[in-house]
C-alpha cells in the first residue's frame, strides 16, 4: 500500500519513534544514501517557503533522488485544473509529491486519486514535517520525551494541531495558552485525547509556561490570514514569549519557533536571540527529520 505522510498520526507510534531515532543517526553520521536513486519527487507549493523547500530539495538529493519544484500558480493548477486529474497525471511521471497548500482536503484528494506517496509540507490544518524536526530538537536534549513539559503560546493553528498529535505519539505533557476564539479544532483535539495525548488549554500564558522545559510559539497570523493581522494583534496581546514568561518555566527552559518569526510580536527580540533559543537547531533539523521521513516512506 502507498504510504503517505499527511499528518503525524499517519505514523504508528512505534514507527514514529524509529523515524525520530533514525533522524538523529542521520544527523550525527551525515548520512547520504542512494535510496531514491532514479526517483523524482515533485514539490508543489501554493504558499511561500524557505526552510521546507530548501531542506526537501537538499534532502532528496542526499538520498540520491531528483527534486522538481512546481509553483502551483505557474501550473495548470493555478487555472483550476482539478486536483483529481493533476494527481493522476503526475503519478505517471514521478515517484512522490511534497505539497504545501491550504485545505488538508486537497492532500486527501491527491493521495486518493494518485498512486504515489504524498507528503504534507504544510496545510492550514497541519505541519507534520516541522513537528518531526521539533521532536528531534527536543529529543537531542531530553531523550525521554515522556518526562518533558512543552508550552505552546499563541494560535490554535496548524502547528498547535501537530503538537497535539505529537503529544499522542511521544507522550510529553503539553500546555497550550490560547486566546479565546482561537482554539484548536475540536475534532483534532478529541481524536488526540482518545489516543492518550496529555494536553490542556488555558487562557493564561504564565500557567502554560509554569515549569515548562520547552516554550514554543508561532506567528499570530499564518499564511492565508494576512488580512486578519490587525485584529489578531489585538486578540493576542499578552501572548508574547518574553523574558518574564521564560522566567516562569523550568530553569533550563529552551525557546522554540518554527520560523519565520516576528520579533516584538509573538516573541521578544531578547528571548529570540538569547542562549535559551534553539531555533537554528530546529531549522537545521528539518533536513534530517525529512530524510528519515522519506526513508520511512520509500524503504
Ligand atoms: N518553518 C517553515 O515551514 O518554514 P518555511 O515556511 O520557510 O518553509
Ligand atoms: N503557522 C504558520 C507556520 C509557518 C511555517 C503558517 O501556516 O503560516
Amino acid at each position: 500500500m502507498t504510504k503517505h505522510f499527511l499528518s503525524m498520526l499517519d505514523m504508528p507510534q512505534e514507527e514514529a519513534w524509529n523515524v525520530l531515532k533514525r533522524a538523529k543517526e542521520m544527523k550525527d553520521n551525515k548520512v547520504r544514501t542512494n535510496l531514491l536513486d532514479g526517483k523524482v519527487v515533485l514539490m508543489i507549493f501554493e504558499k511561500a517557503s524557505t526552510r521546507t523547500r530548501v531542506s526537501f530539495e537538499v534532502g532528496i538529493r542526499q538520498l540520491g533522488g531528483d527534486p522538481v519544484f512546481i509553483a502551483a500558480k505557474d501550473s495548470q493548477l493555478g487555472r483550476s485544473e482539478p486536483l483529481e486529474d493533476t494527481a493522476r497525471v503526475l503519478s505517471r511521471y514521478a515517484d512522490g509529491l511534497v505539497v504545501r497548500t491550504f485545505g488538508q482536503r486537497k492532500l486527501d484528494i491527491l493521495a486518493e486519486y494518485g498512486t504515489i506517496p504524498v507528503i504534507n509540507a504544510l496545510t492550514d490544518e497541519y505541519h507534520p514535517c516541522q513537528l518531526m524536526s521539533d521532536m528531534l530538537t527536543m529529543y537531542e536534549r531530553t531523550p525521554d520525551l515522556r518526562n518533558v513539559k512543552v508550552a505552546w503560546i499563541g494560535d490554535g493553528n496548524n502547528m498547535a494541531h501537530s503538537f497535539i498529535n505529537s503529544a499522542a505519539l511521544f507522550g510529553f505533557e503539553l500546555a497550550l495558552a490560547i486566546p479565546e476564539g482561537y482554539d484548536p479544532d475540536q475534532e483534532i483535539m478529541e481524536k488526540a485525547a482518545a489516543l492518550g495525548a496529555n494536553f490542556k488549554i488555558t487562557r493564561d500564558p504564565a500557567e502554560a509556561a509554569a515549569g515548562a522545559h520547552f516554550i514554543n510559539t508561532d506567528v499570530w497570523a499564518s499564511m492565508g490570514q494576512e488580512e486578519e493581522q490587525r485584529i489578531r494583534e489585538e486578540a493576542f496581546r499578552g501572548f508574547i514569549v518574553d523574558e518574564a514568561l521564560m522566567a516562569k518555566a523550568a530553569p533550563d527552559v529552551k525557546f522554540m519557533h518554527c520560523l519565520p518569526a516576528h520579533c516584538g510580536e509573538e516573541v521578544s527580540a531578547g528571548v529570540f536571540e538569547s542562549s535559551a533559543s534553539i531555533v537554528w537547531d530546529q531549522a537545521e533539523n528539518r533536513l534530517h527529520a525529512q530524510k528519515a521521513i522519506m526513508e520511512w516512506i520509500w524503504k
